[in-house]
């Protein structure tokens, strides 16, 4: 199957249009720059630096530790700074996070995810699994319930030794470095994420990793609302002799408990492994194909470097040249990294690049040329409209523009790439009047525009306006796309005259293009001069946002963030109806006779492991309530001879009351022997353990 352009993948292209439509509601009062949903990826980072500086204070405080950790979190939470901090810590690492999850999705609807964006993408993954995997780790150390159901969760799944250590009388001591482990993992694997985020910019130039200065300031305002509203809180201390009955479970970090729970093992994980699996493999499942890669005509190019400095992918390097051109310095493409995005063909004064995959501008602005001298000389009056195939793809160019288009000429190489079956350069009439004709060309992106085009066509082809139609400056397709053209005509500023506009909308919203069409042909009309205005392209990070504008945007990210609340789920552990029974196992096991060799006699109280090592005997434990077997299984020793330990966690549901209990055990030659007999009383969400104990080689009922 032929792989799709942008343009040609309709169904993403409305999901994408969706999501322009949300992002345009904020536009309305909250500009680009001001937008928290135009810097979904910086914010992250910014919740990743809060974490640090506000984890660095817990840090100070919390003690690891079974008997003092919990103590010690209650402590940070008796003063007001300390409660704040920790809310502030919870708070911004579930929106940390939100944050990523909806910046995973701007780059899917946008069908940013494969080609070259495969190293971002999945890089991003394995970010998004570490932060949850931190945070998770981050509930553990609070040691209140739900670090409870988390400890029970690996007791069942890992069981083995590291689990045992939580049914041993002496667990204070033998879990301290299980704390110590998991404080350090929460605090390091942080710090190694910015490896990951450099990662993450690697084919990037200039990666912006910032979030604007009052869109991080909105952040902050919005983290310590909320905590205010709702301060952060721990549960009762955990209890592993007791099941949980009801606590609420941060669902963007323990959500996977009570789904377990619920599904088990097998199935979550299946889901969650197929699911992720998917999503990781999605640039090479449903990869797309784009323009590029660009291609450099040798003999145009005059090692000017202008297309080394704005292409956005890193994906230019400028070589040496020792040909007989007379020029230092050849530009080079680097296809694995382009995009297609066209800028440097835009920069390139010589018209020495092309899009391989189907752009050309000197044929594009031919058939534009063409088509405003054409109208010139019937007496019409001419617009000429420079927009994108984003504005195209999202059904941002009025229709009235598009349909129907006169017919072109052979050898637009435009035409049939970039906007399927849509001509990519159309001339049409607009507001009723005969002689005005806007001809509308559609190029791989705005910074595609190369600007001696304007000054050509305003002074040289009589064309009466020149409107760029561009999108938010932080909502680029390719980055930099209006940040590139902005640059060069803020440098040529003699070609800013009054017959050229530049026009923001949000993609997608073509009623906003046909009412600024609509009012420059109506300034015409009354002999109005519209004088272009420019945004600034340097020091937007400086721009101070009106209150309004400031407002929005913190109000957005306090509900965004807010949405931990109706996310903080309450959930019970399905056992806590009933009751419990735990049966661990932790013993070296008994010598096979086996190993001693015929006729040799032992000297009393010598150990026959220590003379002839060997293999050791599995234990089988059988375990009856009122007659009945719950557990009849047969434990083998660890370690590759059979010599290791045997180490066993069974955790048994038993309905609550009192009920008569036998255990009966086989690890040696001999038949079962009865282990273990007694009445035992099961309350309701509590957990009995039934430990053996190797000094007396019995199970017993552990207090
Ligand atoms: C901790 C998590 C993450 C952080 C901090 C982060 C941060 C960022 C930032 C700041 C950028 C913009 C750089 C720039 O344009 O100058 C970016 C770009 C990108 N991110 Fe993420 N990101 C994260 C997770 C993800 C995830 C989960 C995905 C997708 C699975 C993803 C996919 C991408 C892609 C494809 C780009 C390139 C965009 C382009 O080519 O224009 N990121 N990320
Ligand atoms: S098309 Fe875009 S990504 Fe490719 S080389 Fe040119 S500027 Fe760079
Ligand atoms: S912009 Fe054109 S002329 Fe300048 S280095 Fe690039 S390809 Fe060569």
């Amino acid at each position: 199957m032929t792989k799709q352009l942008y343009t040609e993948r309709r169904f993403m292209r409305r999901i994408e249009k969706a999501w322009a439509f949300i992002e345009s509601l904020v536009n309305r009062f909250a500009k680009s720059d001001f937008n928290p949903l135009y810097h979904l990826g910086t914010l992250t980072i910014f919740m990743l630096v809060v974490l640090i500086a506000t984890g660095a204070y817990l840090t100070i405080i919390y003690r690891p530790g079974l008997d003092v950790a919990y103590a010690t979190v209650e402590k940070i939470d008796s003063n007001w700074f300390g409660s704040l901090m920790r809310s502030v810590h919870r708070y911004a690492s579930d929106a940390m996070i939100l944050l990523t999850i909806l910046h995973l999705v701007k780059m899917f609807v946008s069908d940013k995810f494969w080609g070259q964006r495969w190293l971002a993408w999945t890089s991003g993954w394995i970010m998004l699994a570490v932060t949850w995997l931190v945070g998770t780790m981050g509930y553990w150390l609070v040691w209140d319930q739900r670090a409870q159901w988390m400890t029970e969760y690996m007791m069942e799944t890992l069981a083995g030794t590291s689990g045992l250590t939580y049914v041993a009388p002496d667990i204070a001591s033998r879990t301290f470095s299980n704390f110590v482990i998991i404080l350090f993992l929460h605090v390091f694997l942080p710090l190694i994420g910015f490896l990951g985020i450099y990662i993450h910019g690697l084919r990037l130039s200039r990666a912006r990793w910032w979030s604007p200065r009052w869109v991080s300031v909105q952040a902050v305002v919005g983290l310590v609302v909320l905590s205010l509203i709702k301060p952060t809180q721990s549960f009762a201390p955990a209890d592993l002799s007791t099941l949980i009955e009801s606590v609420p479970m941060d669902a963007y970090y323990l959500g996977f408990l009570p789904l377990i729970d619920k599904m088990g093992n097998v199935i979550f994980w299946g889901l969650a492994i197929f699911i992720g699996g998917s999503l990781f493999l999605l640039p090479w499942l449903a990869s797309g194909r784009d323009l590029g890669p660009a291609l450099v005509t040798d003999a145009k190019c005059t090692g000017c470097v202008l297309c080394y400095a704005e292409c956005p992918y890193d994906a230019i390097r400028m070589v040496q040249r020792d040909d007989d051109s007379g020029y230092q310095k050849l530009a080079v493409i680097n296809a694995a990294q382009c995009t297609g995005c066209g800028i440097c063909v835009g920069a390139c004064p010589t018209n020495a690049i092309e899009l391989k995959g189907g752009y050309n501008s000197e044929q594009t602005f031919n058939a534009v040329r063409g088509a405003a001298r054409r109208e010139v000389k019937e007496g019409r009056t001419v617009t000429v409209v420079f927009a994108s195939q984003r504005a195209l793809a999202l059904g941002g160019l009025p229709d009235s523009l598009l349909n129907p288009p006169l017919p072109m000429g052979e050898g637009v190489g435009v035409r049939a790439a970039v906007s399927g079956e849509k001509a990519a350069v159309a001339v049409a009439g607009w507001g009723g009047d005969e002689a005005a004709r806007v001809v509308t060309a559609v190029l791989p992106s705005v910074g595609a525009v190369n600007i001696e085009w304007i000054k050509s066509l305003l002074n040289g082809e009589g064309a009466r306006d020149v409107v760029i139609l561009s999108h938010p400056y932080d909502d680029a397709l390719n980055r930099e796309d209006a940040h590139w053209i902005l640059n060069r005509l803020h440098l040529r500023p003699a070609l800013v005259t009054t017959g050229l506009h530049w026009l923001e909308v949000t993609p997608g919203d073509a009623r906003t293009v046909a009412k600024f069409l609509d009012d420059l042909h109506n300034d015409h009309a009354q002999s109005k001069k519209t004088a272009p205005v420019l945004p600034p392209v340097k020091g937007r990070d400086k721009l101070v946002p009106s209150l309004v504008s400031a407002l929005v945007g913190t109000v957005l990210l306090l509900g965004l963030f807010a949405l931990a609340l109706p996310l903080d789920v309450k959930a019970g552990m399905s056992a806590a109806e009933n009751s419990a029974l735990r049966v661990a196992v932790d013993t070296r096991g008994k010598v096979q006779l086996a190993n001693i060799p015929e006729g040799v006699t032992l000297p009393e109280g010598a150990d026959p492991e220590k003379i002839f090592g060997g293999g050791h005997y599995p234990m089988s434990v059988r375990v009856l309530v009122d007659g009945a077997t719950i557990l009849d299984e047969t434990y083998k020793p660890s370690g590759i001879s059979g010599n290791g330990r045997i180490s066993v966690l069974e955790f048994l549901e038993i309905e609550p009351g009192v009920h008569q209990v036998e255990v009966w055990v086989k690890d040696d030659a001999n038949d079962y022997r009865l282990s273990y007999l007694g009445n035992v009383n099961f309350e309701r969400g509590r957990v009995v353990v039934l430990a053996y104990e190797e000094t007396k080689d019995a199970f017993v009922v552990r207090p």
